[in-house]
């Protein structure tokens, strides 16, 4: 069979050697725990599944209308406009299978061939598969510790071309946590306001921020901010919901909506019926009780976690500000993370994630979407490692 060349670019995720590896060791019956988990590890709160039964049992079970039904995205123009100060209106919004659909539909609508994307390193995983599948090229910002792995406008301006189309920002960083603050969104602003660089807003940890600190939303900064930004967010992440598939995005250019609504209507039509009527309890019923209850829990095992990295003397970890990751530095042990992630997996049954699968070596990524007792079993495994390969 001939292949598209579309489809032959993407790649295999660079987590999976690790991951097939994790497989076989369990099914050799070895005690294997895994922290590379992408969704948090709560049930869906009640209300949210009582009102899921409820659309089946009502009937509510036919196709709705393809950017999501009015009720819903209503909701959404009202969090938008009062949790995040984002003035957009329920006719701005499509409603997709989870970012995930969102940020590909946005990515199909903007990206020709050899249009430039600026991505900030370390990246979430798809966005440069996405720019590749559709003919762009990524450009990568390196980032680094010290300016707490997010760019700086010095580093914007240098990776800035006429070809550049979009930049992506993902705050609370997946794999990082970290957040832009109001003062470093403006800086990102003042670089980018003469140009025509749109920018995609990856918000969808927006809810797992720790330490009172206040998440801003990117398109919040001023109004021609808003128009110059995509906004994308979604359920899977703040409200535990990563297998009912819902996200969204926001845009204030009409022919944009339009356009997107032409291609989901061609693709996958609405999402499906019950989760967006799950999914207004989701943004505004007693659910945010337990998603509240969700954050202080994570919060509570990032201390832990953090605090025990960071008595490995050979490892290193700055503080996340949000999301569900430590992004470890392993550079005193192997800079190599595949050789480290595999050695670490077959020695001790600890499986993390390689830092080189997010475009950046010498790191791991540690998920502390799960139980206090699994991370202090899975970090007292690591400092075991480390000690038997440092003696
Ligand atoms: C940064 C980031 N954006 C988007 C997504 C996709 O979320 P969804 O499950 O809503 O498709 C993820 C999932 O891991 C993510 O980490």
């Amino acid at each position: 069979m001939k292949y598209s060349s579309r489809i032959t670019k993407l790649g295999e995720s660079l987590t999976i050697a690790i991951s097939s590896l994790a497989r076989d060791l369990k099914e050799q019956g070895r005690d294997i725990l895994s922290f590379s988990a992408g969704e948090p590890d709560f049930d869906t709160p009640k209300s949210i599944k009582d009102e899921a039964i409820r659309a089946i049992n009502s009937g509510f079970t036919k196709y709705t209308q393809v950017s999501g039904i009015n009720e819903l995205k209503l909701v959404i123009s009202d969090k938008l406009k009062k949790e995040n100060l984002l003035n957009y209106e329920p006719s701005e919004i499509i409603v997709s299978n989870g970012a995930k659909h969102s940020l590909f539909n946005a990515f199909s609508a903007l990206i020709d061939k050899n249009d430039e994307v600026i991505i900030p390193s370390p990246y979430w995983v798809t966005y440069p598969e996405l720019v590749n599948y559709f003919g762009g090229k990524s450009i990568f910002i390196q980032t680094s510790e010290d300016s707490d792995f997010k760019i700086t406008s010095f580093q914007l301006k240098q990776a800035i071309t006429s070809k550049t189309k979009l930049l992506i920002l993902t705050s609370p960083s997946n794999p990082t946590g970290m957040i832009y603050s109001k003062d470093e969104l403006e800086a990102i602003y003042d670089v980018i306001k003469d140009t025509g660089i749109i920018i995609i807003s990856d918000e969808i940890y927006e809810k797992l921020v720790y330490d009172n600190i206040k998440f801003v939303s990117c398109g919040s900064i001023n109004d021609d901010m808003l128009n110059r930004t995509i906004t994308i967010n979604g359920l899977s992440k703040s409200s535990a919901m990563t297998g009912w598939r819902m996200g969204y995005l926001a845009s204030k250019d009409k022919q944009l909506i339009k356009l997107l609504n032409n291609l989901q209507s061609q693709s996958t039509s609405n999402i499906n019926s019950i989760t967006q009527k799950a999914s207004i309890i989701g943004l505004n019923g007693d659910s945010n009780i337990d998603t509240k209850d969700f954050c202080q829990t994570f919060e509570n095992r990032r201390n832990l976690a953090y605090k025990m990295i960071n008595q490995i003397q050979q490892l290193k970890v700055k503080l996340p500000q949000g999301a569900f990751y430590l992004f470890i530095n392993i550079q005193k042990v192997n800079n190599d993370s595949i050789a480290f992630c595999k050695d670490l997996l077959e020695k001790e049954g600890v499986a993390l994630v390689p830092g080189i699968a997010f475009g950046m070596e010498g790191y791991v990524r540690f998920s502390f979407a799960c139980s206090e007792e699994h991370i202090i079993e899975g970090i007292k495994r690591i400092d075991k490692y480390i000690k038997s390969i440092i003696n």
